[in-house]
């Protein structure tokens, strides 16, 4: 490839190890400390039509089938504009109603994924306003979108998406931003996420730290055959990357789900050779999600925790503790992500696996 390793093992570890870099290019020009809001150059929409969208679709697949579900909670509580976020593929064919005033954002790495790609076209071919997100500059979705926000995350090799991901995040917390304070986001609390979203490359170069906590983690359970990753509100995707992370590279068997939906099937999967990773930094549903840590150990199942620094109370219950820096409950998804990638990566090399290049998947599905 003609993208250098720089030292890594793989492309993939290179790739986790950028997120300070890539986290800050995705943001570099486009917060606006004095109008306390998010700036964009290429949404191509007037600032009537933008004021006038009543409802965002968000549509992608795989791990930009996630960043969307972040989107929806970043979305719907800084700007109160109802989301809906949709498999690209499902999407399609569904033909559901949409309104004048809705706005359909096609999220992707590539811009280049045939079922994303369709998705837009039809919302378009309806009269439908689109928008991608995507990292390749150029690519199909950018040229078929009305306009759209470049993920600048630089080229992404390893197959399983890393870098693109927290920089997708970081987009949608900025169109949440900007959208937000077109509406009933005040100065003070745009100039708020603005201060926040300074912090967060510096946070995630913090959070890379955990890397050999990780390590001993994955020694640990590298032999397992069903994980469980648990999480709520923001850190419902969290849950759902983290599994996803784990199946594509290491063809371990994952299930994400929001925590408190645990007592509705997975718990009956714990025993003790099933652990369950938590994600649970400080936030509004700590103590919830700290209750489910203690019926999932009560059944005797290992538990893996993600969890804030200033949290002495955790090593308590959890097997295992990985510490993340602290940051506002809206960007979590960015950091806490961070100690399930290097996860998923240790155990991977520790089962022999080609990390970059996984068996059968591809870095861009360009067929249906
Ligand atoms: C493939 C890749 C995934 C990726 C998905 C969507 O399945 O292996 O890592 O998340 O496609 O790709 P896109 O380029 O549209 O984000």
């Amino acid at each position: 490839n003609e993208v250098s390793l720089e030292g890594f093992d793989h492309y993939m570890l290179k790739e986790i190890y950028e997120q300070p870099e890539s986290i800050r290019n995705a943001m570099r020009g486009r917060l606006d400390e004095q109008d306390a809001t998010a700036v964009f150059g290429g949404l191509n929409l007037t600032p009537q039509q933008l004021r006038g969208v009543e409802r965002i679709i968000l549509t992608g697949c795989g791990t930009s089938w996630h960043s969307a579900l972040v989107g929806e909670y970043l979305i719907e509580e800084l700007a109160r504009i109802p989301v809906s976020v949709e498999y690209a593929s499902e999407l399609r064919y569904r033909n559901p109603p949409i309104d004048n005033n809705t706005l359909v954002f096609g999220i992707t790495q590539s811009g280049e994924t045939a079922d994303t790609l369709a998705a837009l076209r039809e919302t378009k071919r309806k009269g439908h306003r689109t928008l991608a997100i995507c990292n390749v500059v150029a690519s199909s979705i950018a040229q078929a979108a009305d306009g759209g926000v470049y993920l600048h995350a630089g080229p992404e090799i390893g197959v399983a998406s890393t870098k693109a991901y927290t920089s997708q995040c970081c987009v949608l917390a900025m169109l949440a931003l900007y959208f937000g304070r077109m509406r009933h986001l005040s100065y003070e609390g745009g100039k708020r996420i603005i201060e926040e979203m300074q912090q967060l490359p510096g946070a995630v170069q913090q959070a890379l730290t955990c890397d050999v906590q990780v390590r001993d983690v994955a020694q640990k359970y590298k032999d397992v055959s069903n994980v469980l990753y648990l999480g709520r509100q923001y850190n419902f995707p969290t849950a759902l990357e983290g599994a996803l992370k784990l199946k594509e590279i290491s063809y371990i068997h994952a299930e994400g789900y929001p925590a408190a939906e645990m007592k509705h099937g997975p718990i009956a999967l714990v025993d003790e050779h099933t652990p369950s990773v938590f994600i649970i930094p400080h936030g509004t549903t700590y103590e919830k999600v700290l209750a489910n840590m203690e019926e999932v150990k009560a059944r005797g199942g290992p538990v893996i925790a993600i969890a804030s620094h200033e949290d002495p109370q955790i090593e308590s219950i959890a097997d295992d503790v990985i510490r993340i820096p602290s940051v506002p409950e809206i960007l979590q998804p960015i950091v806490s992500v961070v100690p399930l990638q290097l996860l998923s990566y240790h155990i991977a090399l520790l089962r022999g696996c080609d990390v970059d290049k996984p068996r059968n998947l591809a870095k861009s599905v360009t067929v249906e």
